[in-house]
This record gives structure tokens, C-alpha cells and sequence, in this order.
């Protein structure tokens, strides 16, 4: 098994891992983090021309435009810029674990972009931002951590989740258990968006009474 595969495996192991609960995350975040700062210098070559088709498409769901974004397991920081591109008011936020991603992410920055656009390291499991501060919260081939990104989403906002080779990204969730989460939390107006080998699905978190 070449170390590409093995690098996609321990990510689907992860991300059930992360999904099935806390502590068994707080054992895979050390070693997924070093798994991307290992990778970082080649990321963005081992993606295909089209990897963000179904996060583009999805963003088209998104009504009315955001105000503060916040993009989760940003990486390279693509969706980042495509949502910066798609709302030109908007100022995002693209959060990663791991640092080298991070610096990628900062060294493709558009000039015209570096006013909106900032990245940071953090975790998504457990965020520095205090409740209700985005409204709208992405997440490209990234594990969702439902209870900290239903925290930080402010009522009425949207979230976003996008894997690229669909149901064969080895970091996906299925939507059926996408909806199942945040039905659980209130969440409605669900999409289901395809695009390519792409899949998305948005909804929106409930209004405050
Ligand atoms: C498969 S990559 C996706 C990167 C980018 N969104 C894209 O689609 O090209 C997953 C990214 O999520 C980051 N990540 C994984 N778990 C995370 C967490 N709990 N908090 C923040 N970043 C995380 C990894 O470091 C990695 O950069």
C-alpha cells in the first residue's frame, strides 16, 4: 500500500473516529495534524482541476449573502478564496489544525483578498470564537464537529458541507446522517447539491424565537 492510500485511510479512520466521539478525537488530532503538515507542500498538486465544484455549486444555495464566513479544515485555503470570490462584502475566516497548511494557505493569498480574508490555527472541535459570530460555516472534505459549529453559527445562518469525490473522499459523511445531526439540532431548509464526481449539502440554522 503506497503512502497515499495509507494517508486515506487513516482519514476515513478519523473522521469515524472524530464522529463516534470527543476523546477518541482528542487521540487523532495529533497525528491528523502531522499527517497535513507532512503533506502540505504537495496538496495542492495531488487535488484535481475541479475539487471545489460541488463547494461552488453549494455556495449558490447560500441566500442572503454572508456578512462574517468561516471556513473549517481550510488547508490551502481554496474555499476560503471561493467564498471570498462568491460574496465580495464578506470577510472570512479559514481555520486549520495544521500550521504548514496554514502557511500555503497564506503564501497563495490573492492581493486583492488580503483584506478579507485571514487564516488561523485552531481546532474545530472547540473554536476562540464566541456564540452566534458567523453566518456561514463551510466545510470542504473536513470532519464536522455539529455541536461547536452549531455554536459559533448565529440563528438563521447556514451551513455548508462539500466532498469532492463524493461518498469516495476519505474524509465524507453521508448526508443522510448530515441531516440526521442537525435535524436533531433544529436545523431545516436542507439542499442536497451534486456537481461532477461532487457532492454538498446546505442548511439553515433555525431563527431565534
Ligand atoms: C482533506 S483536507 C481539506 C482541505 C481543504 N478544505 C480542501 O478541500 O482542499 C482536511 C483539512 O482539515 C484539517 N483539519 C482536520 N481536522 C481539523 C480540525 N478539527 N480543526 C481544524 N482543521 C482540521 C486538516 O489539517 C486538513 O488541512
Amino acid at each position: 500500500m503506497n503512502r497515499r492510500t495509507l494517508g486515506q485511510k487513516f482519514a476515513r479512520l478519523a473522521t469515524n473516529a472524530a464522529l463516534r466521539s470527543s476523546l477518541l478525537w482528542r487521540v487523532f488530532r495529533p497525528l491528523m495534524r502531522k499527517q497535513f503538515d507532512s503533506i502540505a507542500s504537495t496538496w495542492d498538486q495531488m487535488r484535481g482541476p475541479n475539487h471545489l465544484s460541488a463547494y461552488e455549486r453549494a455556495l449558490e444555495s447560500v441566500e442572503p449573502a454572508p456578512v462574517q464566513a468561516l471556513d473549517l479544515g481550510t488547508g490551502t485555503g481554496d474555499g476560503a478564496f471561493a467564498m471570498a470570490r462568491r460574496f465580495p462584502q464578506a470577510r472570512i475566516v479559514g481555520i486549520d489544525l495544521a500550521e504548514r497548511m496554514l502557511a500555503e494557505a497564506e503564501r497563495k493569498t490573492p492581493p486583492e483578498l488580503r483584506d478579507r480574508v485571514s487564516f488561523e490555527r485552531g481546532d474545530a472541535s472547540r473554536l476562540a470564537y464566541p456564540e452566534a459570530s458567523f453566518d456561514l460555516v463551510s466545510h470542504a472534505n473536513m470532519i464536522p464537529f455539529f455541536d461547536e459549529l452549531d455554536r459559533v453559527l448565529a440563528p438563521g445562518g447556514q451551513v455548508l458541507f462539500a466532498f469532492s469525490g463524493g461518498a469516495s473522499t476519505p474524509i465524507y459523511v453521508s448526508p443522510e446522517r448530515l441531516r440526521s445531526e442537525l435535524g436533531r439540532r433544529g436545523f431545516t431548509d436542507f439542499a442536497d447539491i451534486r456537481a461532477g464526481e461532487g457532492t454538498a449539502l446546505v442548511a439553515r440554522k433555525a431563527k431565534a424565537a
